[in-house]
């Protein structure tokens, strides 16, 4: 498929005498659909497209995805921001790039694909995540790699590829993230970053460079992990073939950029410490940047590298956030607009129904792939509308735990809460999260966050912004902030003591409904 010619007029000689405006391109390799997104220097959008792809799940808990479609999907979101802003190829002065984490990419010799990826919400792993605890150990866990072992993260990865798949395992001549293989098929270089490859847990999350250690103890080849550089530095050219394909310019520098957590906090503005970016997505976050490394103990929460040096984050994911709304919508109907209206006609708290967000497992607080969802409470009183502020509200209250736990960990203290990702864009969804966790929330006025942080990145690579805070400064503003209403906080308080009894309670039958299902 190709989409232009790549060769463009040379920008004239009057054009130097004039002040010429700079643009900038952020891609973002999400789980659900690429975007592409292009900025002036300003950071004023001037185009934004989106192509959608598939999560395949050859089995229940599985999650697959073709890295040649994110790839096409990219390909066709340049070509399409292209033609809505009329850009000249030529005046883009860089590109950069965030994706999905934990995913793992495999590149035979030819650096073809040699299998579909297997992505973050992959739930396959769970022997191989005890097999890493065994070997390792907890101590050295966090000592090295600052974080729990969770399915669908690049070393319980390997190793289930290694028992299952072993001619495929013997083949693989690199491994790659799922960003890293968008920019290889950009500029041709077969690179990671600090963000994205401290998501794979066979990385150093402190000293930022792959471990020999965990890579020697768990017998993977350490010829297969590509170099590590930083986000903001230029990792290469769009390629002649690129450029055919995209309708980009041979040569536009392609820079590094990292893991959409991080790249989307660029995109908030949240760099420094004392900020909490609460995200709800298909999963949802909560992020914290800190100046240190600072694990938790009980290894609940994640701890990444952020995209400067020097820089880390601290954060809870929830695996089924705006997943949960699109489960009900897609089994009951209704667009996401009328479902929000139907819940906000009903008081906080739902008359006493309470629901659980486990879909499909969980990582923060309980790292348990056998976690399940529930509704808890129902009676003759409630209605559809229940059902929905009610998951809404459980969405809230399972990232609040995460919220607990950065306070009760100390040497961060979140203060300046931000809403991002499609649960933002609705009012009810931001008062609820201002409630639950008793903070005042603001949003970025920008959309599609991360690949505006890769928009943002592409400008400190390529010298247009002096610093990733002198970008976020100059582009980024604020919505008026929403505050929490005290009498919703009082009670939503009292209904998370509820919430957070349950499911310990109910650990061990979900266990069992697990086997059940697949026996
Ligand atoms: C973060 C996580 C997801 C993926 C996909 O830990 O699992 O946010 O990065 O968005």
């Amino acid at each position: 498929m190709a989409c232009g010619t790549g060769i463009y007029p040379r920008l004239g000689e009057g054009d130097s005498q004039i002040r010429i405006m700079r643009y900038l391109l952020g891609i973002d390799i999400g789980t659900s659909a690429a975007k592409a997104l292009l900025i002036n220097e300003s950071g004023e959008v001037t185009a934004l497209a989106g192509e959608e792809y598939q999560i395949d799940t050859p089995r229940p808990g599985w999650a697959e995805q073709d890295p040649d479609s994110w790839w096409d999907a990219a390909m066709l979101s340049i070509c399409k921001v292209l033609k809505r802003s009329s850009v000249n190829p030529q005046r883009i002065s860089g590109i950069g790039l965030s994706g999905q984490m934990h995913g793992t990419v495999l590149l035979g010799k030819d650096l073809r694909v040699i299998r579909p990826a297997i992505i973050w919400a992959d739930q396959r792993t769970k022997r191989q995540c005890d097999q890493i605890y065994a070997s390792i150990g907890r101590e050295r866990l966090i000592r090295i790699t600052a974080n729990p072992v969770a399915p669908g993260f690049m070393a319980p990865t390997l190793l289930w590829i290694r028992e299952n798949e072993p001619r495929k395992f013997e083949a693989i001549d690199k491994v790659l993230l799922p960003a890293d293989y968008v920019r290889f098929r950009l500029c041709g270089e077969v690179c990671t970053d600090a963000t994205n490859a401290s998501s794979s847990l066979l990385f150093d999350t402190q000293q930022r460079h792959w471990s020999v250690e965990l890579l020697e103890e768990l017998g993977l080849p350490s010829r297969v992990f590509p170099p590590v550089i930083e986000s903001t530095a230029v990792a290469g050219r769009v390629t002649r073939q690129a450029a055919l394909e995209t309708g980009l310019a041979e040569g536009t520098p392609v820079v590094t950029g990292g893991g959409d957590q991080p790249i989307a906090a660029v995109g908030n503005g949240v760099i420094a410490p004392g900020d909490l970016l609460s995200t709800i997505g298909t999963g949802g976050q909560l992020f914290t940047p800190l100046d240190e490394v600072i694990v938790d103990p009980q290894l609940r929460t994640h701890t990444f590298c952020h995209v400067l040096p020097g820089k880390w984050f601290l954060m809870g994911a929830i695996l089924s956030a705006g997943l949960c709304l699109r489960w009900f919508r897609d089994n009951f109907g209704g667009s996401y607009a009328e479902l929000d209206r139907e819940a906000a006609a009903i008081p906080a708290g739902s008359d006493g129904l309470l629901f659980l967000p486990y879909l499909i497992g969980e990582r923060t607080p309980h790292m348990d792939p056998n976690a399940r969802g529930m509704f808890f409470g129902l009676s003759l009183c409630h209605s559809r509308a229940h059902l929905i502020r009610a998951i809404m509200e459980g969405v809230v209250l399972a990232m609040r735990d995460s919220l607990e736990i950065m306070r009760k960990l100390g040497g961060t203290e979140p203060h300046r809460g931000i809403a991002s990702g499609g649960g933002a864009r609705s009012a009810l969804w931001r008062q609820i999260q201002a409630d639950v966790y008793n903070m005042e929330l603001t949003t970025a006025e920008v959309p599609e966050q991360a690949a505006f942080g890769a928009a943002l990145i592409a400008g400190v690579g390529t010298g247009i912004y002096e610093s990733v805070e002198a970008a976020c400064q100059k582009t980024i503003t604020y919505s008026p902030p929403t505050y929490p209403i005290e009498e919703n906080v009082r009670r939503y308080q009292e209904y998370y003591q509820v919430f957070k009894g349950l499911y310990p309670k109910l650990k061990d039958d979900s266990r069992t409904i697990s086997r059940l299902i697949h026996l």
